[in-house]
């Protein structure tokens, strides 16, 4: 039976049945083995109950999406088997939850599947509790996912809950392994083996940015709960105690980046971590930290919205929030991350751009990546450069924001000795001090949009996938966590022969203006998919380049696929 290299394991039921556990067990022990990860998931809104999804891509090649779709689907009920049975193509397997669950399902023409009664055999075993085990065990045969490391990580998960939970979790998946051995395998699935020798680890979108911080230097942070960002928050509470440093839970989203403004003005590095509706609140005072000129990083994980929205769903729809958001003239820098790797190694860099351009910072990350756990090379932290503000040098008369060649002032810490001065949210002279003129208004503009003029070339040419001189058919230019997806439909489209290429900006604004119309010059059409209604990206590159590309949007509250993107292209390439 030929293996296939690259498997897609979904799981779904009711949020409480313990999908995600199965979900990351899976995950962890694929990634033990020295297999590549690439995770999504959906939960309710809903504290508890409601349809909940684990999806885990692996492979022994890289992985940079969740695919089209999947080959093996595990269904925990009913209404999963139902919100997803458009899904079960000839040749895909479905695992269900029978005899003794709650459906019967009808097996759509050319799907294998295989009845593992997961329900009956846990409450059999004495606690409907661990359905999901049943089903882990029943998984693991049918489609190798490796034993050995399963049972390590599931012990290393449940030995916390005490000895009778571990037992009878082991004792679940034990049952499972053996209902999963009385079905006669038809089908070609099984997980391959791993690559030796490989020191990675396995992280989430959310953590990987809270590691990165600390990588990073972070000295403060604060922040206001919110889905789904708060693993962020919670990254960094576990681990910025060992760096001496301070973490802070505020009131609300406008009193935590009042708190990083006010731990930056006091020379620490600071930032604060929210989403859509907490960005929308923070605009004030991220204003605030354009005219004082301090430096503050504000990672957003973007959600649908607007409002209340899609809490737990995926979108890309704060760009213009995040490059607009608030009143006046109020410069700041957006960056956005592509993957866990940017995650981790962009917060970094996010803080120490904030210090070295004395702005504020906004890194957009999203609902997709902020749960997906990803295979990424272990960070070393002598990898990752400290860039401190400027700093005052005790020379002379002290001016907070005076006028230099690179437009960028010294700061001072509070209690230098001649060092005092004001950071002020009203337009102001070189010293601080209070002044409403046009001419110091017109003068500080300048100041404050020109310091950030050298940023682009700062960072280094943005990622061309493919050669910068190639005249392609299509270029295509996306953003955010769709660049994962856009990298495998061009690796396909390039197997059939057709002239792509793409063009990866994770510097969002101040635009590289320069850098779309080189790229865009060596193509014959551009195509810039991305995840909200209007076409944010597309809406600025009109905006601001000499380009009119041509914008290609779902806003659904799931990523796009690889296919979805082949298709376009084929479509406007026709
Ligand atoms: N035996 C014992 N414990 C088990 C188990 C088993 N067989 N299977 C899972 N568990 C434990 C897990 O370890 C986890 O415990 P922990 O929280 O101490 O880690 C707990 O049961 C939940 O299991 P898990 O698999 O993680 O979750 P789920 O799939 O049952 O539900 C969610 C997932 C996300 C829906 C749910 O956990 C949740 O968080 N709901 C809130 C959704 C939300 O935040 N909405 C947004 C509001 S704005």
């Amino acid at each position: 039976m030929s293996e296939k290299r690259d498997l897609t394991i979904r799981v779904a039921g009711e949020g409480g049945e313990g999908v995600v556990s199965t979900g990351d067990f899976m995950t962890a022990a694929c990634a033990r083995a020295g297999l590549e990860v690439y995770t999504f998931k959906t939960f309710p809104a809903e504290v508890k109950g409601g349809y909940c999804m684990f999806q885990m891509r692996t492979s022994d090649e890289p992985v940079y999406n969740q695919g089209d779709n999947f080959d093996v689907f595990v269904a925990f009920n009913g209404e999963a088997f139902e919100l997803n049975k458009h899904l079960l193509k000839p040749g895909t397997v479905l695992v269900w939850d029978g005899p003794g669950g709650d459906f019967e399902p009808e097996i759509p023409e050319g799907v294998i599947s295989y009845a593992v009664p997961m329900t009956k055999t846990s409450k059999d075993l004495g606690s409907y509790r661990s359905k999901n085990m049943v089903a882990l065990g029943a998984v693991s045969t049918l489609f190798n996912v490796h034993e050995a490391t399963l049972i390590e990580v599931l012990t290393d998960k449940f030995k916390k809950k005490g000895d009778e939970v571990l037992d009878f979790a082991l004792k679940s998946f034990e049952a499972g392994k053996a209902l999963g051995l009385e079905h006669e395998k038809t089908d070609p699935y099984a997980i391959v083996e791993g690559k030796e020798g490989r020191d990675n680890i396995v992280i989430a979108g959310n953590e990987a940015c809270g590691l990165g911080a600390i990588l990073g230097g972070l000295e403060f942070f604060s922040a206001y709960p919110i889905t789904p960002a708060t693993e962020v928050a919670k990254y960094v509470s576990a681990h910025i105690p060992k760096t001496g440093g301070t973490l802070i839970q505020a009131e609300d989203e406008i009193a935590s980046l009042a708190q990083v403004l006010g731990a930056s003005y006091a020379g620490k590095r600071s930032m604060t971590s929210t989403s859509g509706p907490g960005l929308a609140l923070m605009s004030e005072l991220i204003g605030m930290a354009t005219m004082s000129e301090t430096p503050a990083l504000i990672i957003d994980v973007q959600r649908g919205g607007p409002s209340t929205g899609l809490p737990t769903k995926h979108e890309q729809s704060d760009l213009f929030l995040a490059v607009h958001g608030g009143h006046g003239d109020s410069p700041r820098i957006v960056m956005s991350v592509e993957d866990v790797k940017d995650c981790i190694h962009m917060t970094a860099q996010a803080l120490n751009v904030a210090e070295k351009y004395q702005s504020p910072v906004v890194l957009c990350s999203d609902g997709s990546l902020a749960f997906s756990t990803q295979t990424v090379e272990r960070p070393k932290p002598s990898d990752f450069e400290i860039v401190n503000r400027k700093r005052w040098d005790g020379e002379g008369e002290y001016k907070r924001y005076e006028f230099t060649d690179d437009n960028i002032s010294m700061m001072c810490d509070p209690g230098v000795e001649g060092g005092e001065h004001v950071a002020t949210g009203l337009e102001h002279t070189e010293t601080g001090a209070p002044n409403f003129t046009p001419e110091w208004h017109i003068k500080n503009a300048d100041k404050r949009f020109n310091k950030l003029k050298p940023l682009a070339d700062d960072l280094g040419p943005q990622e061309v996938d493919g050669d910068r001189d190639e005249e392609v058919d299509v270029g295509i230019i996306t953003w955010g966590s769709t660049i994962g997806v856009v990298r495998e439909a061009i690796q396909r489209l390039r197997a059939e022969g057709v002239k792509v290429k793409g063009f990866y900006p994770k510097l969002m604004y101040p635009m590289p203006v320069k850098e779309y119309e080189e790229f865009a010059s060596k193509c014959k059409k551009v195509l810039v998919p991305e995840v909200n209604y209007q076409g944010q990206l597309a809406f600025f590159i009109r905006a601001e380049t000499s380009l009119d590309p041509i914008s290609y949007t779902i806003c659904g509250g799931l990523p796009f696929n690889p296919a979805q993107i082949v298709d376009k292209v084929k479509e406007i390439n026709s």
